[in-house]
């Protein structure tokens, strides 16, 4: 029986891990962590992540060839396969700061499975790492006097929040680079044996090491893109009167092009775009290619002018001043069908209108109050690196309140934002709203998702992105 062990119980390892142990019954997974309460958590009913169709595939396999456990070393000395899924943040401080990936966490992972391994093993760069990291990783590894081999393989994955068991079970393509050496190529086909359990071959893509790392940064890099691109857009439209639903679709309908990823919005945000793209303009810095990190420093420009000229709408909108009037933010998660909060734009608008002196009342339908607070105290970068989680700061509680419903949070308010696209937000009763708010009652829709004529109908300044005013 081949075993497996994923270091890191996250948005990634978990879910991954428990498609693996669905598709392939005869292999047992092990995914450790050194966080005893997120591995509680996987242990109990209520699993530390909201993903849809999560639930169902862990209650299959858990017990019976999915197992949770922080005892990695243990774990990690028995499998054939290590995939490593630990964080890989940004650089708060020293060489690189703000830019860089802070490769601490995958660093001791690499070390504590030199440590305690007793035979040859496939170690998988699950995590988004820069590229060139597996040789960095080989090096750690390859120290070790036991006699003992490890084959680095390059696994990078493409799920995106929300949708992680659609993507796992259905995957546009698997990618796996290693050595092209004999034993770089055995391990290759050992970990292309797993997904073929239920993954065409013709999606499996195997490359050296190095195109597998890029690849991964590369298509990060070229979706946000697509979105800043469209954001650009949007400015545009509002200056001229075009609206940017119509030529977003205008412009997918060139197959070349294609209708996806093409919404324009209050800006990306979750945990990987900005960190990769980062990442990316880092490398190129240090390959001496400074006009290509300058073209992808523009898509995380634009990403954050996107967000500013949000908030700048909203104030000047509100006669110039939201100084003690209540605003109702509708979700904060940074996409629908998500809890997560990582670099969600809604952080950022929030802190702009708190910077504003307004009254926020948040609601979400996934996201927790102290999360909330949490994150509108913490400074950029911090948010993934545990060591810097501080308690929320004293104004920033003081001006925002967390409730539970949309109806509740939009009482008395002057205007409403919406910040996320939850479904539930497209078919509330905007007639009750509208009828319960200050007037002039304003709706900036940060997400396109209302319909602007109806609202306006029923008495709202409604400002919606790209769309004319
Ligand atoms: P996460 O923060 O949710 O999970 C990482 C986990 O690793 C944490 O639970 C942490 O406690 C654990 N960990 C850290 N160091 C450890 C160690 N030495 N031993 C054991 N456990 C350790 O992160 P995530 O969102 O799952 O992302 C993981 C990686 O996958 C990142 O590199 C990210 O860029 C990449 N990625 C994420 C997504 C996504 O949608 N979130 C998608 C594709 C790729
Ligand atoms: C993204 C990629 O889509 C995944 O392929 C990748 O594996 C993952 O990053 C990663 O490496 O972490 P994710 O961040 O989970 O996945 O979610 P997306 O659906 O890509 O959305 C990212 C952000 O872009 C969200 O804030 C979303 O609202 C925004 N977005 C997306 C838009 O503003 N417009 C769009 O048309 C699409």
């Amino acid at each position: 029986m081949v075993k497996i062990c994923c270091i890191g119980a996250g948005y990634v390892g978990g879910p991954t891990m428990a498609v693996i142990a669905l598709k392939c019954p005869e292999i047992e997974v092990a995914v450790v962590d050194i966080s005893v309460p997120r591995i509680n958590a996987w242990n109990s009913d209520q699993l530390p992540i909201f993903e849809p169709g999560l639930d169902e595939v862990v209650k299959q396999c858990r017990g019976k060839n999915l197992f949770f456990s922080t005892d990695v070393e243990k774990h990690v000395s028995e499998a054939d396969i290590v995939f490593v899924s630990v964080n890989t943040p940004t650089k708060t401080c020293g060489l690189g700061a703000g830019k860089a990936a802070d490769l601490t966490y995958w660093e001791s992972a690499a070390r504590m499975i030199a440590d305690v391994s007793k035979s040859s093993k496939i170690v998988v760069e699950k995590s988004t790492v820069p590229v060139k990291t597996a040789e960095a990783i080989e090096k750690i590894l390859t120290h070790n006097s036991k006699g003992i081999s490890f084959q680095i393989l390059s696994n990078p994955e493409f799920l995106a929040e929300g949708t992680a068991i659609i993507n796992l079970l259905n995957p546009d393509r698997v990618l796996i680079g290693g050595r092209e050496t004999l034993k770089g190529k055995e391990a290759i086909q050992m970990l292309e044996d797993v997904y073929a359990h239920w993954v065409p071959k013709d999606r499996i893509i195997c490359t050296n090491l190095w195109s597998a790392e890029l690849s991964k940064l590369a298509a990060n890099a070229f979706l946000a893109q697509r979105i800043s691109s469209v954001n650009a857009m949007s400015a545009l439209c509002e200056a001229t009167g075009a609206d940017i639903t119509q030529v977003s679709y205008a412009v997918g309908k060139d197959a070349r092009i294609g209708p996806k990823f093409l919404n324009a919005s209050v800006g990306f945000g979750g945990s990987c775009f900005q960190k990769d793209i980062l990442n990316l303009v880092y490398i190129c810095e240090c390959n001496g290619l400074p006009v290509v990190a300058n073209y992808w420093k523009q898509v995380i420009k634009l990403n954050d002018y996107q967000k500013t000229r949000f908030v700048n709408q909203v104030v000047s909108s509100m006669f110039n001043t939201v100084a003690d009037k209540k605003i109702t933010v509708l979700g904060f998660a940074f996409k629908k069908d998500t809890g997560d909060t990582r670099e969600s734009p809604a952080i950022d608008v929030c802190k702009g209108l708190l910077g504003d002196k307004a009254q926020l009342s948040i609601y979400d339908p996934q996201v927790s109050e102290d999360q909330i607070k949490r994150d509108l105290s913490m400074s950029k970068f911090d948010w993934d690196h545990p060591a810097h989680l501080q308690p929320p700061s004293p104004i920033a509680i003081e001006k925002v309140r967390v409730v539970r419903d949309a109806y509740e949070a939009t009482k008395d308010a002057h205007a409403l934002c919406i910040l996320t696209e939850w479904e539930e937000f497209r078919t509330l009763d905007y007639k009750r709203i509208y009828e319960n708010m200050q007037k002039p009652a304003f709706v900036f829709d940060g997400r396109n998702i209302v319909n602007v004529k109806r609202l306006r109908k029923i008495g709202f300044i409604v400002y919606s992105i790209g769309k004319p005013l």
